[in-house]
């Protein structure tokens, strides 16, 4: 009988194509680096190319990660994100802005790992954000409560009619909870699968204002 082990090694990775890349003539920062990368899985159609898998650590010191999707790049290469206060990873943030993100385009076979540190947005910047959401989105923001236990169906039904009135009584109702984020990153590195598993990383660390490149092994 086929063990699970046995299926896993049969199962393909770096099943993507990665389209040609001049590594000799890449831009001087990541910012430019990442939004033609970004912008190259975007053209090819790869589903949910803005998603990123953030990272965080706990009060602890254990790490905890989960998938989200990025609002922004700023011209100085921060990653904007935007979360509750109440959530693990708002409450992670606060206690520890330290964390990374990680993209991964499989149809490019091309992933991106930042570092970095995450900077609370202005509470204007962060109502705009929540003013822009669904508005299924914004009750449930506003219903608040995010990753804790949730003890009944009755009370995620309760606390959502109750957040729904609140925005119909006023349509510009914002949660003081809610909070964009700027990832500042330390380093972006920058990973492109090949066939032959040469694979091709290069690695921006920030230096002042300036940032070093760096190959690194695959
Ligand atoms: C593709 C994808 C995109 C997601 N986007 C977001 C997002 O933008 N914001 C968010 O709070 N959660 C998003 N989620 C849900 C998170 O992964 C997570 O379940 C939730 O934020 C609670 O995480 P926490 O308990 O660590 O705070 C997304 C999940 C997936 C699979």
């Amino acid at each position: 009988m086929q063990t699970l082990r046995d299926e896993l090694r049969t199962v393909p990775s770096i099943v993507g194509t990665a389209p040609d890349f001049d590594w000799a003539s890449t831009p001087e920062g990541p910012r430019d680096f990442f939004l033609g990368w970004l912008r190259d899985a975007l053209d090819a159609g790869v589903a949910e190319a803005h998603a990123a898998t953030l990272s965080t650590v706990d009060s602890d010191g254990f790490p905890d990660a989960r998938l989200l999707i990025i609002k922004d790049v700023t011209d100085d290469c921060g990653f904007k994100i935007a979360t509750s206060d109440e959530s693990a990873k708002g409450r992670q943030l606060l206690h520890n802005p330290h964390c990374a993100l990680t993209f991964y385009w499989s149809p490019l076979a091309r992933s991106v790992r930042v570092r970095g540190i995450a900077q609370r947005a202005s509470a204007t910047e962060s109502a705009e954000d929540f003013l822009a959401r669904h508005p299924q989105a914004r009750a449930i923001a506003l219903a608040g409560q995010q990753s804790s236990v949730l003890v009944s169906d009755t009370a995620l039904d309760q606390a959502l009619t109750q957040a729904k009135a609140a925005l119909a009584a006023n349509a510009v109702a914002t949660s003081p909870q809610w909070a964009v984020w700027k990832i500042v990153p330390n380093s972006v590195e920058f990973w492109q699968g090949e066939p032959n598993r040469d694979h091709q990383r290069l690695r921006y660390i920030r230096a002042g204002s300036t940032w070093d490149k760096q190959r690194l092994w695959p």
